[in-house]
């Protein structure tokens, strides 16, 4: 697919009709079930790289003809030091919220609820050496703005970003940013060859085949990488997928020796859900 239309921010409708609404700028079909956009970002939205937000649009009116706003959880995708907000999605077609999402268009408003939260962020791990970033599906999304975060790069020596979909049109968007990343004009220079990016598909053949899960717990996935074992001195791991992918995980960790931690109780490995269901 790869449709990918855009507004300057300028020429943007400038009424606001939605409580906390924010412009479209751009919007992007990586294929049928996965779309990535863009929008104006508040000036007053301090986040940190790896949060979530509530986002949304008006639901449809009730029986009194009321309309109530219809929100979820969103990764921001885009990093903490970017003009606008960038987020990555799914498109479930009998969402309530994405069977309509999928269809804006730049120009556009939602609804975007200021309020930033989450465990995938650096402050919640103890120092070390390496990141393992491990995602499936849309999981990648906090892991696009942790990517392209410069803090990222400071703090560690090397960073690994594993992404499994089933087939590999749904790896582009990650596989793009990745790729883009050593010659950003911002931060190239600090990913340098830091970035290692080591993408599966279960359902689809590609270079490297398999669940991540089943990748680590062979070893294949260091024998690839030509890294040791992890070991809880020098890694630690963020972790952003299905409710069994990230149960998977961190059976898997737990057994290297690592921790979870958390914003109060910063450890070896944090934890969020990339969808509930
Ligand atoms: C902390 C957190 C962060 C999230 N960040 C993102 C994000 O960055 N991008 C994103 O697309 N979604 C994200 N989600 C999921 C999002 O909140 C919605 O569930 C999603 O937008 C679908 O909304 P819906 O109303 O259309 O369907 P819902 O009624 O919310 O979901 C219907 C069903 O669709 C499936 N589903 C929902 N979301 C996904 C998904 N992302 N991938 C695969 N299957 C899914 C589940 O089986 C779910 O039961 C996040 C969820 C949480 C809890
Ligand atoms: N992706 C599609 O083309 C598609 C199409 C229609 C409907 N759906 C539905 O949409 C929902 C979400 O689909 P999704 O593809 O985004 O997410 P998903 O089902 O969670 O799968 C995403 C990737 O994660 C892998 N995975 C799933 N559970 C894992 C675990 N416990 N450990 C390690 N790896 C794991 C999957 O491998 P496996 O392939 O081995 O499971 C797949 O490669 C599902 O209910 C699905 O039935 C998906």
């Amino acid at each position: 697919m790869n449709d990918s239309t855009a507004v300057s921010p300028e020429k943007a409708k400038p009424v606001k009709a939605l409580p906390d609404a924010q412009i479209v700028t751009s919007v992007k079909h990586w294929t049928d079930r996965l779309f990535s956009f863009r929008v104006a970002r508040p000036q007053s939205l301090r986040f940190r790289s790896g949060e979530f937000v509530m986002i949304g649009l008006m639901g449809d009116p009730d029986a009194n003809g009321k309309q109530k706003p219809l929100l979820r959880a969103y990764s921001i995708a885009s990093p903490s030091w970017d003009e606008e907000l960038e987020f990555y999605s799914i498109k479930v077609q009998d969402g309530p919220l994405t069977s309509k999402l999928q269809h804006i268009q730049p120009g556009d408003e939602i609804i975007l609820r200021p309020k930033p939260v989450g465990t995938l962020v650096l402050d919640a791990l103890l120092p070390g050496k390496r990141l393992w970033l491990f995602a499936t599906g849309t999981g990648i999304a906090p892991f696009a703005s942790l990517m392209r975060d410069p803090d990222t790069y400071e703090r560690y020596d090397e960073v690994i970003m594993m992404h499994t979909c089933r087939d590999v049109a749904e790896l582009d968007y990650g596989r793009e940013l990745v790729e883009s990343l050593p010659n950003d004009p911002l931060i190239g220079e600090l990913v340098g060859d830091k970035l290692k990016y080591y993408p599966t598909t279960t359902r689809e053949e590609s270079p490297f085949m398999g669940r991540i899960t089943d990748n680590l717990r062979s070893g294949k996935v260091f024998t690839d990488l030509g890294l040791p074992a992890m070991d809880p001195a020098v890694d630690r791991g963020m972790v952003c997928g299905s409710l069994d992918f990230n149960k998977d995980i961190m059976e898997i960790l737990e057994g290297f020796g690592l921790n979870e931690g958390a914003n109060s109780e910063p450890a070896e490995y944090v934890v969020e859900k990339a969808f509930v269901g």
